[in-house]
């Protein structure tokens, strides 16, 4: 039997620390300059994982010094009243930062509501000229999620190029961005998703496995390469009611190279990568506005 070897943590709560604290810094320096970066966080309905979720990203806010707004409404508001909030938000000069939680109640289209805010504020990075933007490589705002897993990526000093990169799941929120971004750094990127014939051949290839399905044991021991880097973005509960991953995290630890926990691993640099982009938002506006 060869020795087995325990995969490197990339620790999710040091770096969000270490980002938040450049996020603070930041902050403060503007504020010296008179402006304070705001973010809009919209909740419409009582979904109760969304309730958590608003109130994680205002106090995250709060942490770091940012101006933020809770606006929360009874799931009765109609579409045109929720485009109408956006409208006033896009226009107000204290905000840099719109993000509207979803899901929204059935009888409102989220897209619509989406593609309404303005993408100099979209600092989730859902509207299409987002998208679009992180497709062509031109500035705008990176979806969240995947933007912490690169910064992880970048936190070990790993060179993506002409590395091989395959990404479980092909969300538009999570992995097809997480392609984008690999394929920027000029990994090369397989797209793995529930079609995918032998998904086995494909993460045996891999440097770098990104897993974000939202499945546990999605990715086990023998599907991957020694020394892999392995992210895992899946958020699950095992049998015991315990939060999981979608990675088999015990059994991929002893191939893997380095591997990101569940908690403590992707899940707290969503909310930082929120700030930061709320952040260069902000900065951009000052350089807008001549104050810096
Ligand atoms: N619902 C679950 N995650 C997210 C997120 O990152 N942004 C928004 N707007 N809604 C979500």
């Amino acid at each position: 039997m060869t020795a087995s070897t325990t995969a490197q943590i990339i620790d999710g709560n040091a770096l969000a620390a270490q980002l938040r604290a450049d996020v603070a810094r930041r902050t403060d320096a503007l504020k010296a300059r008179g402006l304070t970066p705001g973010l809009a966080v919209v909740l419409v309905g009582d979904n109760p994982a969304s309730q958590v979720y608003v109130r994680n990203k205002v106090k995250a806010c709060s942490d770091a010094g940012l101006h933020s707004v809770l606006e929360k409404y009874d799931a009765s508001m109609t579409e045109a009243e929720l485009l109408a909030r956006v409208e006033a938000l896009n226009n107000d000069p204290s905000i840099h930062g719109i993000l509207v939680q979803l899901p929204l109640p059935a009888h409102i289209d989220a897209n619509k509501v989406i593609e309404s805010i303005a993408p100099t504020k979209d600092v989730d990075g859902f509207h299409i000229a987002s998208a679009g933007a992180l497709m062509v490589g031109q500035p705008g705002f990176w979806p969240c999620t995947p933007y912490g897993c690169m910064k992880m990526l970048e936190s070990i000093g790993y060179d993506l190029r002409g590395k091989h990169a395959v990404v479980i799941g092909r969300s538009n929120i999570v992995g097809k961005p997480m392609a984008m971004m690999l394929l920027q750094k000029s990994a090369t990127v397989t797209m793995c998703h529930s079609a995918t014939s032998d998904l086995k051949a494909m993460t045996l290839q891999a440097d770098v496995i990104v897993a974000a399905v939202g499945k546990r044991n999605v990715l086990t021991a023998d599907m991957v390469k020694p020394g892999a880097v392995v992210i895992d973005v899946g958020m699950n509960r095992n049998d015991e009611g315990k939060l999981c991953g979608d990675v088999d995290y015990a059994g991929v630890s002893q191939v893997a190279g380095y591997i990101t926990p569940v908690p403590g691993g992707v899940g707290p640099m969503t909310i930082t990568m929120l700030l930061v982009n709320t952040m260069e938002s902000a900065e951009r506006d000052a350089a807008a506005r001549g104050l810096v």
